[in-house]
């Protein structure tokens, strides 16, 4: 049951200064951050790592956003953690995203707007959307010698 969960703060996030409250709600929860980076993707990067939209027609846009600053990549730990952070981050579109999740505290753009504009929609945060995805991408944006293993009190009061 103890998952692990790529966790990706998109430029947005980075540029607005929001690292620090972002990762605050995590560790709140009691999730363990057992990798942490700051990465600036690049192209074929930014490909691999959205290879499942690569034919959408929001591509374009959703490169040149990834692509547009560098990231902060972590891999935080937790019973379900896959589950759990995707239920903290709320749903893709920020305007649809309920109070208390990260996308719709911190933003609100639309679907509608950003189409019309042919811009990807900033939603400030990228999280595995199931397990399989959750190994896949782990494995391309970190190294095992980048992934620790240690205890926190969490182990003791929530796992
Ligand atoms: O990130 P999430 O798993 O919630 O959504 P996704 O369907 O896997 O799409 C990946 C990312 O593409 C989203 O987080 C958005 O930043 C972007 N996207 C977009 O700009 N416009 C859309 N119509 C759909 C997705
Ligand atoms: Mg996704």
């Amino acid at each position: 049951m103890i998952e692990r969960s790529l966790v990706l703060l998109k430029p947005d996030a980075v540029q607005r200064g929001l690292m620090g409250k972002i990762i605050c709600r995590f560790e709140d929860a009691g999730l363990k951050a057992v990798g942490v980076k700051m990465v600036w993707v690049k192209t074929e990067f930014a490909q691999k790592h959205y290879a499942a939209h690569l034919e959408k027609s929001f591509y374009p846009g959703l490169e040149k956003m990834i692509t547009e600053g560098p990231v902060l990549a972590l891999v935080l730990e937790g019973l379900h953690a896959v589950e759990t952070v995707r239920k903290m981050v709320g749903p893709t579109e920020p305007k649809t995203a309920a109070p208390g999740t990260i996308r719709g505290d911190f933003a609100h753009h639309s679907y509608e707007y950003t189409d019309k504009k042919g811009i990807a929609i900033k939603n400030l945060i990228h999280a595995s959307g199931n397990i399989a995805e959750a190994k896949e991408e782990i494995k391309l944006w970190f190294e095992d010698k980048e992934l620790h293993t240690y205890e926190t009190v969490h182990e003791k009061h929530v796992f």
